[in-house]
């Protein structure tokens, strides 16, 4: 049985003090993570303050990016050690927009990803087509690059532990959600080349999430497919009470 996780992404959103509001109308209603792994990807620079309001709670915390190196000259960016250093839980990882405005190769993700497990992060490393690969009949082949690629050399055991959230582009804040027919179809392609790699016990123990306009009330559907454990989600995730709602329709 695998833990459904439910992980806001707020992508560049947000002020501090919304932030923190956020973290208190929210800290004491979020469910036992007996029940659900909840969370929240935020920007960088909020990530202590909320981690120490979350305290007590079962609200955890997610970077929403990292370097993969350890410290050094690297203006501007942010290490892992950085990060884990807060406190933090997760660490989202290759999403379609650093892929697509910051030239993220699958190398790179990969190396971010090794980094996170050195560091006590787990990563939750994101795959997904754009509509033009997906009408060039081309869903097979990049969902499978990514994933062999981002996962490239690592354990059994770390596959296991990390989450993978399958973002078909086309669906990412545009209102334009996958039917969960197709949602389950193609996180359950995923699952097939994480078997292929690192077969069946693996298999079944990685967490894929959907993301792509998940909302209120859609995410009991994706919720009810055998292969989609949980969802990534941006927009629905800002607002405290739309929060609270995708955890209570778990
Ligand atoms: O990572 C979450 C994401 O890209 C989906 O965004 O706003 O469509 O839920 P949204």
């Amino acid at each position: 049985m695998r833990k459904p996780i439910i992980a806001g992404n707020w992508k560049m959103n947000k002020t501090l003090s919304e932030a923190v509001a956020f973290v208190e109308e929210v800290k004491n209603n979020v469910p036992s993570t007996d029940k659900v792994d909840a969370a929240i990807g935020a920007p960088a620079v909020f990530l202590a303050p909320m981690v120490e309001a979350a305290k007590g709670s079962d609200l955890k915390l997610g970077a929403q990016n990292m370097y993969d190196k350890d410290s050094g000259a690297y203006t501007g960016e942010t290490s892992p050690a950085m990060i884990a250093d807060l406190g933090v839980t997760y660490v989202i990882l290759g999403h379609s927009e650093r892929r697509e405005y910051f030239g993220e190769s699958d190398a790179f993700i990969n190396s971010k990803t090794k980094k996170a497990f050195e560091h006590g992060l787990t990563p939750i490393v994101c795959v997904g087509e754009t509509l033009e690969e997906r009408e060039g009949g081309k869903f097979e082949e990049v969902i499978k690059t990514q994933v062999e690629g981002g996962l490239a050399d690592l354990s059994a055991d770390q596959v296991k532990q990390l989450v993978i959230a399958y973002e078909p582009v086309w669906a990412i804040g545009t209102g334009k959600s996958a039917d969960e027919a197709d949602a389950q179809s193609s996180c359950k392609y995923v699952r097939d080349v994480v078997k292929g790699l690192y077969g069946e016990d693996v298999a079944a123990a990685v967490r894929i999430q959907y993301g792509g306009s998940v909302k209120p009330e859609n995410i009991k559907e994706y919720m009810a497919q055998e292969d989609i454990d949980g969802a990534l989600v941006g927009g629905a995730s800002l607002e405290a009470a739309s929060f609270l709602k995708l955890l209570e329709a778990i």
